[in-house]
């Protein structure tokens, strides 16, 4: 009998019944997603206390300051965020590797622990430039199964993680906001879980979460726009004419700067996010990360009935080429994003220049 909300089914319960789907699985991968569930319980404690984390033993002051791989200045709790996934994932025995926004290479698990077969990439703190002004925040998490060579014991390297996102076992992500929420799919669509404070649970609360296959909300940092490829800038055109327009409705927009937040507000009542691929940085091909942020959002997306592209291919059939690597990234409402989509196949007869010097999608992804 599926669970149904308003039950007191939390996520152990969720997990074991799907597990039912797989009467020889071993109970390995559902222990590493209450690890992980873990992991972002204690993350929401740490986040809750904002200024008052020093006071609570968590150090926060001490911890910040330095430089990730990204070339940003760390905020505190995105190295709290970092150890705490790390501390919580790699004694279980569950995992062969794991691979984090804020760590250049894969962090290998301890010889004092066992090794699995699953690796774990994340986004510890994802949205993090909102803690000091106490906005939303979450963490991002892909789950793959561990090449042969790996799970039976070979050297750790960047080339595991390197995987379409097609081939994501599972994942998830927790929005630290009002409430705490874990949004999670094992492959068998998406359901959604609130944090009980009191119980120390995720109930499941949104059993079967689905992204509206049309919609009239739009995010995108505008303060972009002059960066914009002309698809992207043809597409915001149009929804900002409104009613007057060749779409012939208003348009409402939005801009959190918390991808997880914005995901989580489009699988409530579907949306569009753009964070395409833009002109602002040549070394940038994208500002969001393919493995810890595109690709499990993505997985979320199209198990919910939504869509993730880059614009050019579906998100989860890129081959990723480096860990860290970034992309153009929209997805949300199906319809929309089919339709930024065909903006991009379409001949650029709407292109600033003339015709002749129009960008051809040809040479590029
Ligand atoms: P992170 O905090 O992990 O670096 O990610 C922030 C991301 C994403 O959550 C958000 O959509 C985007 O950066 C905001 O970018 P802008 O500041 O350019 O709007
Ligand atoms: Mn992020
Ligand atoms: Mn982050």
């Amino acid at each position: 009998m599926p669970l149904r909300a308003r039950t007191t089914a939390t996520l152990t319960q969720y997990l074991i019944q799907q597990r039912r789907r797989f009467p020889h699985a071993s109970g390995d991968f559902n222990a590493l997603i209450l690890d992980v569930a873990m992991a972002c319980k204690a993350i929401a404690k740490s986040v809750a206390y904002g200024a008052l984390a020093d006071l609570h033993g968590n150090h926060a002051a001490d911890a910040g300051g330095s430089v990730n791989v990204q070339g940003e200045t760390q905020k505190k709790l995105d190295v709290i965020s970092n150890e705490l996934f790390i501390r919580m994932n790699e004694w279980g025995g569950h995992l062969a590797g794991m691979a984090s926004e804020e760590m250049e290479d894969p962090h290998p698990i301890p010889e004092q622990h066992p090794k699995g077969k699953y690796l774990l990439v994340f986004d510890p703190l994802d949205g993090s430039s909102n803690i000091d002004v106490n906005v939303s925040v979450g963490s991002i998490f892909s789950i793959l199964r561990a090449p042969e060579a790996l799970a039976e014991g070979g050297p750790l390297t960047e080339a595991a993680f390197l995987q379409p996102g097609a081939q994501q076992v599972a994942a998830g992500y927790a929005l630290y906001g009002p409430t705490t929420m874990l949004v999670l799919t094992v492959g068998n669509g998406v359901a959604g879980f609130t944090l009980d404070p009191v119980m120390g649970e995720f109930m499941l609360t949104h059993p079967e979460l689905r992204v509206p296959e049309d919609t009239s909300e739009f995010a995108i940092n505008a303060s972009n726009s002059r960066f914009w490829e002309t698809p992207v800038k043809r597409y915001v055109d149009e929804c900002l004419a409104g009613k007057t327009g060749p779409r012939g409705k208003d348009f409402n927009m939005r801009w959190i700067a918390s991808m997880v937040a914005e995901a989580h507000r489009i699988l409530m009542r579907g949306g569009v996010f753009m964070y395409p691929r833009d002109s602002k940085d040549t070394n940038k091909p994208g500002r969001l990360r393919l493995l810890y942020e595109a690709n499990p959002v993505g997985f979320i997306m199209e198990q919910a009935g939504g869509r993730a592209s880059t614009g050019r291919q579906p998100m989860l059939d890129v081959q990723p080429t480096s860990l860290h690597q970034r992309i153009g990234l929209v997805f949300g409402s199906k319809n929309e994003v089919e339709r930024i989509e065909r903006y991009h196949a379409e001949p650029q007869k709407f292109n600033d220049h003339a015709p002749l010097f129009a960008e051809r999608s040809l040479f590029r992804d």
